[in-house]
């Protein structure tokens, strides 16, 4: 196991104690739901996000104990994006993260409110922390919004991947593609990243590179999705795998090939890591991370 997967897989282990403890015990018919948040949110999962929220809140000095109702928020906000990612009129999935979809293993109705209550308790989570400065909280808070909304945010990124297909005329495929996949995953990768500046007091050049890296590595990190959908290992990458075919998604792998988008990513992560090196030694995890998003197998 490489050096930086060693260094997620701890983090992991601490953050998701942590995250368990976030959800109160639940009693009556209504605790189905938080079954299910549960079920969903501490199943497994790489933790990239809160990882990078830290890691960049780290650079500048700011404690886990600090980051961590952050980090939390957006990895239940992401949960809640998988759910209803899977779900039947979406990209109906029965497997994620290697276990059964969270509307297989409830149902469709409780997978639905149980994405409405992450996506709530995410803002909710963040709003109450107090370890935050308020004025630091409400911009998190903002940034947030943007980041997971319909207004050029991740909400907006899954729209068009639902239907670009349908609308899409080749003259201009590329630039949907890349529109498609800055929404649908690079905003909440930005979001992670640009948090832990956020947290950190950085500089508006400090913070600059940090966003710049981060959507770099997002897209990298959306290629390696694409490629693993077509070329992966089930078991491992724990996914109903060639979806993204049979569904004609609109994807930069679909676009360009395997050979291309791979080289696409590659590039993207040469120059992610070549920026965030302005951080010098303190940035070898992240520019380590940022290797690890295209040479994963899940
Ligand atoms: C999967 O994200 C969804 C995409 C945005 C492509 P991850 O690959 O980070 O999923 P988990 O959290 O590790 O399961
Ligand atoms: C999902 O993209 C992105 C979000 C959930 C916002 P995909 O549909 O490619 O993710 P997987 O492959 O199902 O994890
Ligand atoms: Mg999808
Ligand atoms: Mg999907
Ligand atoms: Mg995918």
């Amino acid at each position: 196991m490489s050096d930086i997967q060693n260094i997620l897989l701890e983090f992991s282990r601490k953050f998701n104690k942590d995250l368990e403890a976030c959800f109160p015990l639940s009693q009556g018919a209504e605790k189905r739901v938080i079954d299910a948040m549960k079920y969903s949110v501490m199943n497994g999962g790489k933790r990239l996000r809160p990882y990078l929220l830290c890691a960049c809140a780290e650079l500048f000095g700011v404690e886990y104990e600090t980051a961590f109702p952050a980090a939390a928020s957006i990895e239940m906000l992401h949960s809640y994006s998988l759910i209803h990612d899977d779900l039947p009129a979406m990209d109906n999935d029965d497997l994620r993260r290697g276990k059964p979809t969270c509307h297989k293993q409830f149902d469709e109705a409780t997978a639905i409110l149980a994405g409405d209550g992450l996506l709530t308790y995410a803002f909710g989570f963040l709003a109450d922390s107090l370890i935050i400065k308020p004025e630091v909280r409400l911009t998190l808070i903002q940034l947030l919004a943007d980041a997971s909304g319909a207004f050029g945010g991740m909400v907006s990124g899954q729209t068009l991947d639902i239907y670009a297909s349908e609308t899409g005329n080749k003259a201009d495929d590329e630039a949907i593609i890349s529109r498609l996949e800055e929404m649908k995953t690079g905003r909440l990768l930005r979001y992670a990243c640009e948090a832990g500046a956020v947290l950190g007091m950085a500089s508006l050049e400090e913070r600059n590179i940090i966003i710049s890296y981060a959507r770099k590595i997002g897209q990298a990190f959306q290629i390696a999705d694409d490629i693993l959908d077509r070329e992966g290992n089930q078991e491992i990458v724990g996914k109903t795998l060639h979806k993204d075919d049979t569904q004609s998604k609109f994807t930069f792998v679909s676009y360009y090939g395997i050979g291309k988008a791979r080289e696409k990513a590659k590039n993207l992560v040469d120059s992610a890591v070549n920026e965030i090196g302005y951080f010098k030694e303190k940035s070898e995890n992240l520019q380590k991370l940022a290797r690890y998003i295209i040479d994963r197998d899940h």
